[in-house]
């Protein structure tokens, strides 16, 4: 760390562990892959194999070897969910800061947990990776809405959709290991991001839709409002907001934010523009910053955050606690017929 780079370990070597990877490589001079662990030999030297990185079959084996020379100075946990209490405790024990995979846990029950270990080692810190917070023009859009070109919030629409039939047969819909379907998975970072634009919320109405007998739910749709003024945005509460989310559909991500006076969409297909649109529903297109530097964004913050203490964007695990909360609450109101 005395050079200023933060070395990194990856804990589960899937699918969004190459994501990471690919973020650490394009900070090559404050971010470093030093160790990957991954029950599975060969997807652990995969990804630690063009880096160099340090390879274990587990997380205590990792721990065990960091504590005699010391050579990560965070961790981050990709894991599916239901395995992260031990992996995220170990790391807090040995005092290394953790970026944990979201959703937090498979049930609000454990992301309690998590959250309370997170309040025993307080000295270590703990993030959430809702990665969504690090989109450049979700960032734009609240700078220009606080200058007051859409006039008042009102309402907040989300799409994170994609066809993934591949999820039938994963551990993604299988009820007891994922806890939650397409809007756990998918919906997790859009209720994150709404608490994040928006400010804390209410659930008021859910749809859940199962294409897949015996699994999790193929889409959610989901109502929900704020009930507190944003942190990071200041936007006033009583803000609507519509979440789609869904495994089995027509593939789309786009975020909009619409006020008295005019709106904001982007679609991360379009990743270089913003959109205003004003009442009468002219278009002007503001010039923004892809979306796919979100993952090294909040890389550099979490190494930010452990070194320079900095106050950054990144989610807490009481925020994914509160993310946690709004998929139990609509998870109860879709069962509800
Ligand atoms: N931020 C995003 O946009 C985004 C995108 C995709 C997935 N994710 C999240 O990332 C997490 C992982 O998803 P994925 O698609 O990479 O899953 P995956 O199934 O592809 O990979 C998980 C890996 O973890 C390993 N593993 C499981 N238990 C372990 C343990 N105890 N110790 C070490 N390794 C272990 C598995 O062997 C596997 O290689 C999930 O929580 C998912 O929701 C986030």
């Amino acid at each position: 760390m005395a050079d200023g780079i933060f070395r990194l370990a990856i804990i589960g070597a899937g699918g969004i562990a190459g994501a990471h990877a690919g973020a650490i490589k394009a900070s090559p001079e404050r971010l470093a892959l030093s160790a990957v662990v991954d029950l599975n030999a060969d997807a652990a030297a995969k990804l630690a194999q063009d880096v160099n990185a340090k390879t274990f079959a587990s997380a205590a084996e990792l721990f065990k070897a960091n504590k005699a020379e010391r050579f990560i100075d965070g961790v981050i946990i990709c894991t599916p969910p239901s395995a992260r209490i031990p992996l995220v405790e170990l790391a807090l024990k040995h005092g290394v800061p953790v970026l944990s995979e979201k959703p937090l846990a498979h049930t609000l029950a454990d992301a309690k947990k998590l959250a309370s270990l997170s309040r025993k080692y307080k000295k270590t810190p703990a993030f959430v990776g809702y990665c969504h917070r690090f989109v450049p023009a979700v960032h734009d859009m609240l700078r220009h809405t606080a200058g007051g070109k859409i006039g008042t919030p009102v309402r907040w629409e989300n799409a994170f959709a994609c066809d993934l039939p591949g999820h039938e047969t994963k551990w993604f819909s299988e009820p007891k290991k994922s806890g939650g379907g397409a809007y756990l998975d998918m919906g997790s970072h859009s209720i994150d991001l709404f608490h994040f634009m928006a400010g804390p919320s209410k659930t008021l109405g859910a749809v859940f839709t199962n294409k897949w007998k015996g699994r999790t739910e193929t889409a959610g749709t989901v109502l929900v409002k704020s009930v507190k003024a944003s942190k990071a945005s200041g936007i006033k509460p009583g803000v609507a907001g519509s979440i789609y989310a869904g495994w089995a559909e027509t593939c789309r991500f786009t975020l909009a934010l619409v006020g008295d006076k005019g709106m904001f969409f982007y679609d991360y297909e379009k990743p270089s523009e913003l959109v205003f649109k004003d009442l009468g529903g002219k278009a002007e297109v503001i010039a923004c910053e892809a979306h796919d530097v979100r993952f090294n964004k909040q890389l550099v913050a979490f190494a930010d955050a452990v070194q320079k203490k900095a106050k950054t964007h990144l989610a807490s695990f009481d925020d994914g606690v509160t993310a946690a909360a709004a998929f139990d609450a609509a998870m109860k109101l879709a069962k509800k017929k």
